[in-house]
């Protein structure tokens, strides 16, 4: 099996959709919640997290966005959870993502897009260690 590490974002806490999301993970057979917690990232965390994105147009909108209030950090583990995850979440551009998709049904700005999910094997290897360094 794999994991996942799941960001709900700022957008997604202050709007009280916590719950709804969590809830449509929760509900795919066979996956659990196996690390869960509310915190305010700081700028070396999201530095660590987003640098692949750093000289991007979009970069430091995103990191004050990503910063501007508490966000819920996940691991999710169960089978096909990386490809699975991305999928309950759409594509990135909210108004091009399907309706019954996280994105689709709650987003419409890009940067405030809700959820972010590891997107590779590598990926969640690498941010676990960034937001649960104890398990790692
Ligand atoms: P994450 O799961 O958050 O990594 O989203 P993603 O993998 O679907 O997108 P990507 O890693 O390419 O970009 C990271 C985040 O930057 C996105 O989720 C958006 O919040 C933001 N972002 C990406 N591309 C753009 C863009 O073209 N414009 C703006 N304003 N924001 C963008
Ligand atoms: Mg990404």
């Amino acid at each position: 099996t794999q994991r996942t590490l799941v960001l709900l974002k700022p957008d997604a806490v202050r709007r009280g959709l916590t719950g709804e999301i969590i809830s449509r993970i929760e509900r795919k057979a066979g996956w659990r919640i196996t690390a869960l917690e509310l915190r305010t990232l700081d700028t070396d965390t999201l530095e660590q997290h987003y640098g692949e994105h750093q000289g991007k147009p979009f970069y430091e909108p995103l990191m004050e966005f990503m910063a501007s209030g508490p966000v819920v950090a996940m691991i999710v583990e169960g089978e096909r959870v990386i490809e699975g995850v991305r999928a309950l979440a759409g594509p990135t551009d909210p108004v091009a993502a399907a309706p019954g998709s996280i994105r689709g049904d709650f987003g419409v700005i890009v940067r405030e897009n809700l959820i972010h999910a590891s997107d590779s094997e590598e990926s969640a290897e690498r941010e676990v260690k960034i937001f649960f360094p104890g398990r790692a």
